[in-house]
């Protein structure tokens, strides 16, 4: 079965541009695993009030949410109401009386099948009761231990199925397994009950309205695309700096670092939306081949070649903001001796015609002086200056830069005549300012909202397709193995850099080509 709805296909941009109309989207029932825990408060829930009262939830709709804990559908929306209340959506008493009374609450013990049939049962009930259609979204907010669990238990309660004209889709976040191995071992079990078309595998990074655009500004001008390549590009960097540290997650990621939180997902999709080939249409299916050929091509970094195109760090003691901050090794739940790497710096190449010989520059850690997210495309210089060799030695080749954070915009320095002495040369800047846009009238989803709606919907193009997650995991899989192997060549590979400071002083060459 198709699970994309006729008539809800994405459409033209300028009408993507506007918020759906609650009409057009088909009636369902949202169930949330892991309901009481905090992603569910924090986002979720948020998230679907937002769009309720933006009139873009179907007409009919019920969110159930399922978690280990005993309570009745009043004490759940009671929970969410309280955490509802110190939220971005200010909602009046009554509009959220009218979304709450469409929230239940079932509780559930993941790996056990009494639970699920209860879950079956009450889902059918509220479908007669409520004359909400028999489609089905299944939300993952557990840890990804559970995604399994869950994932083969829906399956034998006939909550996976899908027929005349209804749909079941389950919803996952990254990670997506752990390596190679375990990304396969992830996709065997949710495709046991669940197709590829029923999967969305979330990257919050996709939903990102300037992350949308790199392909909106390459593929629907016709100025950059025939610039795009070896010929013009000198290199490219992607930059993803946080000023946070690990804060309260370092159960997770002691067992993942930089490389598996951010590279494998975040840093590969925006490498791929900034290299990859126009697509023959702007559906999800084409949209994944061209991605897909982007991570096949990709150089790999081993064996031999890791010293020389990776540059790992972990922050050590240093001053954020004034304030004095502990060392990633201090943070709670951190081995003293730990060897998690919180930055890493990339050089990578991808072996086609357009990009051959074009360096790849990829940066992200923790614990740096800000919070940027950006990609640069830097121009190669011009091929003979006119102008007098005092002056050419100024010139600075063409820049490109895609701010995703804290500016959205788009920025192409330029070379310009200053007015007066008759050489005289400054470089210049044409901006594109998103905000601008959304004072116009634009859409206002955020990342959840986004990735809600396109499941709704039943579009892929904002998730991960499992060729994509796989190809990604086989060039990440054996720099992680050279890395982490034997503890002498970790710890040799990792060097300190005081909180606040732009990485290891190894990477700062790269990080002067991003930032200079
Ligand atoms: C998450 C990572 O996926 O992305 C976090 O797990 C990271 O470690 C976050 O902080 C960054 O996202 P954003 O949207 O703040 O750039």
């Amino acid at each position: 079965m198709n699970s994309q709805q006729p008539g809800m296909e994405r459409r033209d941009i300028q009408d993507d541009c506007s918020l759906r109309d609650s009409s057009e989207l088909p009636s369902c029932s949202i169930v949330i695993f892991g309901a009481s825990g905090d992603l569910t408060a924090r986002k979720l829930i948020p998230a679907l009030t937002n769009l309720f009262n933006h009139g873009c939830l179907p007409v009919r709709f019920n969110i159930v949410g399922c978690g280990r804990s005993a309570m009745s559908h009043e004490e759940f929306r009671r929970h969410l109401a309280e955490f509802n209340s110190s939220q971005r959506t200010v909602n009046s008493g009554d509009a959220w009386a009218s979304f709450a009374a469409n929230i239940f609450y079932q509780e559930l013990t993941y790996d056990n099948p009494d639970s699920y049939r209860r879950l079956a049962e009450l889902l059918n009930q509220l479908d007669r009761e409520r004359g909400t259609a028999p489609n089905r979204m299944y939300y993952l907010s557990v840890p990804p231990a559970l995604y399994p669990v869950i994932a083969t238990q829906l399956g034998p309660a006939g909550l996976a199925q899908q027929g005349a004209g209804h749909w079941s889709r389950i919803v996952v976040e990254k990670p997506f397994g752990h390596d190679l191995a375990s990304a396969e071992a992830l996709d065997k079990t949710l495709h046991a009950g669940f197709s590829e078309k029923q999967i969305f595998r979330i990257d919050h990074y996709l939903a990102k309205e300037t992350v949308q655009n790199i392909l909106m500004l390459r593929f629907a001008n016709a100025i950059f695309e025939p610039l795009w390549n070896r010929n013009y590009i000198d290199y490219v960097g992607i930059i993803s700096a946080e000023k946070l540290g690990v804060e309260h997650r370092a159960g997770f990621y002691e067992q993942a670092g930089v490389l598996r939180d951010m590279f494998q997902n975040h840093m590969m999709q925006l490498l791929a939306l900034t290299a990859m080939e126009p697509p023959s249409r702007f559906r999800d299916i084409q949209v994944h081949d061209e991605k897909t050929k982007i991570f096949r091509a990709l150089k790999p970094l081993t064996p031999g070649r890791l010293s020389d195109n990776l540059v790992l760090g972990q922050y050590g003691p240093g001053t954020i903001d004034g304030h004095e901050v502990v060392g990633y090794r201090q943070e709670p739940g951190v081995a003293p001796d730990s060897l998690t790497p919180t930055f890493a710096a990339m050089k990578l190449g991808i072996d086609n015609w357009r990009w051959r010989g074009v360096p790849f520059y990829l940066v992200s850690g923790k614990r740096m002086p800000a919070k940027e997210t950006r990609i640069i495309i830097q121009f190669k210089e011009v091929p003979h200056s006119m102008f007098n060799h005092e002056t050419a030695a100024n010139l600075l080749a063409n820049r490109l830069v895609l701010g995703i954070y804290p500016e959205e915009k788009i920025t192409l320095n330029f070379q310009a005549k200053s007015p007066g002495s008759k050489e005289c040369l400054h470089q210049a800047a044409m901006n594109f300012k998103y905000e601008r846009r959304q004072d116009q009238g634009g859409g206002t989803f955020d990342a959840y909202e986004m990735v809600l709606l396109d499941c709704i919907i039943g579009d892929h193009m904002l998730f991960w397709r499992q060729d994509g997650v796989e190809l990604s995991w086989a060039f990440l899989t054996p720099i992680m193995a050279e890395c982490e192997s034997y503890p002498e060549t970790a710890a040799k590979m990792l060097q300190t850099y005081p909180a606040g400071t732009p990485g290891p002083t190894a990477g700062h060459r790269w990080m002067q080509l991003l930032t200079g």
